[in-house]
C-alpha cells in the first residue's frame, strides 16, 4: 500500500506516524510535510491546497489512499478533483466539507433536523447584525460564516463589545468568510471533541478529547490552534457516548447524506457538555489539531484500515470500531511501549509571540534524548530541516506527547519530554489537563 498524507502540521505527522507504524511495509509520502516527517516518511514538496500540483502528485506517485488532513484543500475541492480521477481519498468532498466551510450552512442544518446548538440568527446586513448585537442576553457569540483561521468566533459580554464584533468580522478583513454572520447564544458547560470516522451514514466513533485552546494557562489570553489536547475525555460515560453518537453524528451523517452531501472522512463535532447533554458548538470535516497527535498513540493497525474503508467502503464498520484501538497505546519511540497505556497527553511547544509575531530559525535540541523515553513521542509541526540541524518554521514548532495507564502518568511523560527539549523563545502551558485533574 502506499499512503499519501496532504499538508505538513503536526497532525499530518502524527497521521503519517500513526500508519506506518503498524505497517512498516506501507510507503507513506507526506506532501508537503515538516522537518520531522523528513526522513521517517518521504516529503513532497507540493501545497496540500494546490488542485493541479496535487494531481500531478497524485498521477505520479499512484496511491492506494490519499488522506486530506486541512479543512483548506477539502473546502477548496481537492478531494473531488482526486475522486474524479479515480483515487480513494480519506475527506469529503467540497459540499460535505461545508459543514466545517459555512457556519451558517452548519447551524441551518443542524437545526432544521433537532441537532442539538445553541439558539441562533444568521445577519448579511451589518446594520441588522448590529441591532441584533444590542440586545438580549449577554454572553454570546458572533461568527464569520466562513473559515477564518480558528479567529471567526467571538464571545461578547456587552453590546459595545457586540458591535466591535460584529463590525470587526462583517467590516472586510474577513473578505468573503464575513458576508454573514451568526450571533449565537451563549452555551454552558465543558467543552470536548468528538471524533467520527465516516463513510455515509455509517461511522465508528473514538475517544473523546479535550484541546485548550488559549495561549495562557488557566485558559487565558488569545485564541490559538491548540496548545495541548489529552485523551480520553475524563467524563466519559456509556450514556454520553449514546448521546453523540445518537443525537449528534448520526443524525448529520443522515442529514447530509439527504442533502445530496454524504459525508466521507473525519466529522469532529466540537461539543459543549452540560450535565451530561451534548450540544454542538462547530464541526470540523477533519482530524484535530493537537487532539490527533494525543491521540495517535492509541490507535492500532486498524485505525489506518478503518481510514481505508472510509474511502472505499471496503471493510465492516462494527469490527473496525473495535479495532482501531487495538495493539495500540504506549507512545514508545525507542524503548518500547507499554500496552496496557489508555491515556495520552499532548503538549504543544510553540515560539516566543504565538499566536502574535514570532521568529523562526531557532535551532532546536534534545530531540534525540525526547526519542529515547519511553511511552513519549514527539510530532513535529512547524520545524524544517537546516542541514544537520532542525530549526523552527512556525507557531506551533513540536507536540510532545506521553501515555500512560492514567491521565497523570500521561502529563508526567509529556512534560519530562518538554523538558528534555531546548530553542530559544521555547514558550508552553505548564497546566494542560489541568480541569481534568481538579
Ligand atoms: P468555533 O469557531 O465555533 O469553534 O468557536 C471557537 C470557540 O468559541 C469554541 O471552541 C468555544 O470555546 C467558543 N464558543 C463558540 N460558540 C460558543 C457558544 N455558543 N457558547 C459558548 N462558547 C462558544
Ligand atoms: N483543536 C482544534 C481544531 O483542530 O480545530
Amino acid at each position: 500500500m502506499k499512503v499519501v498524507i496532504l499538508g505538513g502540521g503536526g497532525r499530518e505527522h502524527a497521521l503519517a506516524w500513526a500508519v506506518q507504524r503498524h505497517h512498516a511495509d506501507w510507503k507513506v509520502v507526506v506532501a508537503p510535510g515538516n522537518g520531522g516527517t523528513d526522513g521517517p516518511f518521504r516529503n513532497l514538496p507540493v501545497a496540500a491546497d494546490d488542485p493541479n500540483a496535487v494531481l500531478e502528485l497524485a498521477r505520479a506517485e499512484s496511491p492506494d489512499l490519499v488522506v486530506i488532513g486541512p479543512e483548506a484543500p477539502l473546502v477548496a475541492g481537492v478531494g473531488d478533483r482526486l475522486v474524479d480521477e479515480g483515487y480513494a481519498v480519506f475527506g469529503p468532498s467540497a459540499r460535505a466539507a461545508e459543514i466545517e466551510g459555512s457556519k451558517v450552512f452548519a447551524k441551518e442544518l443542524m437545526h432544521s433536523h433537532g441537532i442539538p446548538t445553541a439558539a441562533f440568527d444568521v445577519y448579511s446586513m451589518e446594520a441588522a447584525a448590529l441591532a441584533a448585537v444590542r440586545k438580549g442576553l449577554f454572553p454570546k457569540v458572533v461568527k464569520a460564516d466562513g473559515l477564518a483561521a480558528g479567529k471567526g468566533a467571538i464571545v461578547v459580554e456587552t453590546p459595545s463589545e457586540g458591535e466591535e464584533a460584529v463590525r470587526l468580522l462583517m467590516g472586510g478583513k474577513f473578505g468573503a468568510a464575513g458576508k454573514q454572520i451568526v450571533i449565537e447564544s451563549f452555551l454552558q458547560g465543558e467543552e470536548a471533541s468528538a471524533f467520527a470516522i465516516c463513510r455515509d451514514d455509517q461511522f465508528l466513533l473514538l475517544p473523546l478529547s479535550q484541546d485548550h485552546k488559549r495561549i495562557g494557562e488557566g485558559d487565558t489570553g488569545p485564541n490559538t490552534g491548540g496548545m495541548g489536547a489529552y485523551t480520553p475525555y475524563p467524563r466519559t460515560t456509556p450514556e454520553l457516548l449514546t448521546r453523540i453518537r445518537e443525537s449528534v453524528i448520526a443524525p448529520t451523517l443522515r442529514a447530509l447524506a439527504e442533502a445530496g452531501r454524504p459525508f466521507r472522512g473525519l466529522l469532529y463535532a466540537g461539543l459543549m457538555i452540560d450535565a451530561g447533554v451534548p450540544s454542538v458548538v462547530e464541526f470540523n470535516c477533519r482530524f484535530g489539531d493537537p487532539e490527533t497527535q494525543a491521540l495517535a498513540p492509541l490507535f492500532g493497525p486498524g485505525f489506518a484500515d478503518a481510514l481505508y474503508w472510509s474511502a472505499t467502503g471496503e471493510g465492516d464498520v462494527a469490527e473496525l470500531e473495535r479495532s482501531v484501538l487495538d495493539g495500540g497505546a504506549g507512545g514508545e519511540t525507542g524503548t518500547g511501549s507499554s500496552s496496557g497505556n489508555t491515556a495520552s497527553a499532548t503538549v504543544v511547544l510553540a515560539s516566543a509571540g504565538y499566536p502574535g509575531a514570532y521568529d523562526t530559525g531557532a535551532r532546536i535540541e534534545g530531540l534525540r534524548r525526547a526519542a529515547e523515553l519511553p511511552d513519549t513521542v514527539v510530532f513535529h509541526a512547524g520545524t524544517k530541516r537546516q542541514g544537520d540541524a532542525l530549526v523552527t518554521s512556525g507557531g506551533r514548532v513540536l507536540a510532545v506527547t506521553g501515555t500512560g495507564p492514567d491521565l497523570r502518568s500521561a502529563l508526567g511523560r509529556a512534560y519530562e519530554g518538554v523538558s528534555t527539549i531546548e530553542f530559544e523563545g521555547k514558550t508552553f502551558r505548564r497546566d494542560i489537563g489541568h480541569r481534568a485533574l481538579k
